[in-house]
């Protein structure tokens, strides 16, 4: 399979880039289509342990090209530092690592408009990661943004720095009412950007073609999931980029008809960092359960993960809008132990059953989940490699979240590690 996508059927972290290590050895090229470092994918080889917050999880396998597409927003400082903590684990990634130069900048102004945004907001904020993300994007649709190629035409830069500044100062002056910006200060401090980038920007649009045209095999790495993206997911609750399988297309200029593969990673339950509708959320002591037994805490903020059940109807919407062809299932083990699990397979909205999502969105913060019960496994499915160990019970499980979700579940993973993986077939 040539090119293939790689989705969140959730709300992020549902281990994509655990699965990206797992498949990534069959590929040629890793590639990022999206977001910026909120996403962290967190990747132990060997019982060493690796957080991504911009580089393709692809870079820890030797001799795997990885891009940053177009539809990357890249903060400097976060890919320096990335880059280092690499080098300290012995990955190369020097002339691995090719930037577009049609990727956006996030600049400190960003970072500082985000938090901005969020204390302004109160209690309707967001929950961001606070790392520029939405107000980057922002720039870029206004044509306001700086990307990378500015950074080699020192009239253009101070041209776009200066009427940016020009503009924010504007809002941290009257809307904010924070200390203003200076422009001469901001141009310098991002041209100097422009030598320590270089050796990492090429054009990735031809990579990408020659690739395809060569017949490599090619991974498009997707960052957060279905349900935060920009269109399709719990608007405003929702990342600045479009997360779903078509923003590879967007974000890495693929055209539609050469993606082959859709393969959407899916956790055995459901989690969500940051505010916003979460059907199946558990606010009571089993929710806490699944939080200490998963170690959800977010990779990029520390933050708690809310937990809940396995959501059937966010499933089946993830498998529709990004035309999952198999399912990766994650942490099956954290599950182990629990006596019994719900799988919601519809909502209850205002005395009407609801098995689909649909345009309005909003049916999420009002509906009533309708569970399945399932009596728990209470075995160790943790480090499973062989899909005829597992417990009868967590195999019904299993089979139960496959039909749920309307694709097949081809992979199943049980632990952190690579080898912690069930390969249905295998
Ligand atoms: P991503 O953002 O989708 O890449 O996911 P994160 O890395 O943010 O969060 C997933 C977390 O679960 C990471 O700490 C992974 O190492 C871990 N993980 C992935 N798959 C499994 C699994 O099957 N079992 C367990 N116990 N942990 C897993
Ligand atoms: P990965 O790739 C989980 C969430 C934030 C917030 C919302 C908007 O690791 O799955 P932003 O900073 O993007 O403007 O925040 O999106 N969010 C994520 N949640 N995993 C992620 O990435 C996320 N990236 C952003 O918590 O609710
Ligand atoms: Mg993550």
């Amino acid at each position: 399979m040539p090119v293939t996508v790689l989705v969140g059927m959730q709300w992020g972290d549902e281990g994509k880039g655990k699965i990206v290590d797992l498949i990534c050895d069959k590929s040629d090229i890793v590639a990022r289509y999206q977001g910026g470092a909120n996403a962290g994918h967190t990747v132990v080889v060997n019982g060493k342990k690796f957080v991504l917050h911009l580089i393709p999880s692809g870079i820890l396998r030797p001799g795997k090209a990885c891009i940053i597409g177009s539809g990357v927003v890249v903060d400097p400082e976060s890919l320096f530092l990335e880059i280092e903590q690499l080098k300290a684990g012995n990955i190369e990634v020097g002339g691995r690592l090719v930037i577009s130069p049609r990727a956006h900048c996030i600049l400190p102004v960003h970072k500082v408009m985000d938090k901005a945004n969020e204390n302004s907001k109160g209690q309707t904020k967001i929950g961001t990661t606070g790392k520029g993300i939405g107000p980057t994007y922002a720039d870029k649709t206004k044509r306001i943004g700086i990307p990378m190629f500015y950074l080699y035409d020192e009239k253009k830069l101070k041209h776009a720095i200066g009427q940016l500044i020009d503009m924010k100062n504007c809002l941290f002056e009257n809307y904010y009412h924070s200390e203003k910006l200076n422009a001469q200060k901001v141009f310098e401090e991002v041209l100097a950007l422009g030598p320590k980038l270089a050796p990492y920007i090429g054009d990735t649009r031809q990579l990408l073609r020659d690739g395809v045209n060569a017949g490599k095999n090619i991974l498009c790495e997707g960052a957060q999931g279905t349900m935060l993206d920009l269109d399709h997911g719990t608007y405003p609750y929702v990342t600045s980029s479009y997360t779903a399988s078509g923003g590879a297309c967007v974000g890495l200029g693929i055209a539609p008809n050469k993606i082959d593969k859709v393969i959407g990673v899916i956790k055995a339950y459901t989690t969500r960092v940051g505010e916003g509708p979460f059907p199946t959320e558990l606010k009571d002591e089993v929710g806490s359960q699944i939080q200490e037994e998963g170690n959800e805490f977010g990779a990029t903020t520390g933050r708690p993960r809310r937990c809940g059940w396995f959501d059937g109807v966010v499933a089946r919407y993830a498998t529709e809008i990004n035309g999952v062809n198999e399912i990766a299932l994650t942490k099956m083990d954290v599950l182990d132990k629990m006596k019994s699990l719900h799988v919601c397979i519809a909502y209850k909205v205002g005395g009407k059953t609801v098995e689909r999502i649909t345009d309005d969105v909003s049916i999420l913060e009002r509906a009533v989940p309708v569970y399945r019960e399932f009596e728990g496994w209470q075995a160790q499915t943790a480090g499973v490699t062989d899909y005829a160990k597992l417990p009868d019970k967590a195999k019904r499980y299993i089979d139960f979240l496959e039909k749920q979700s309307e694709a097949p579940i081809t992979i199943v993973s049980t632990g952190q590690g690579r080898e912690a993986t069930i390969v249905k077939g295998k």
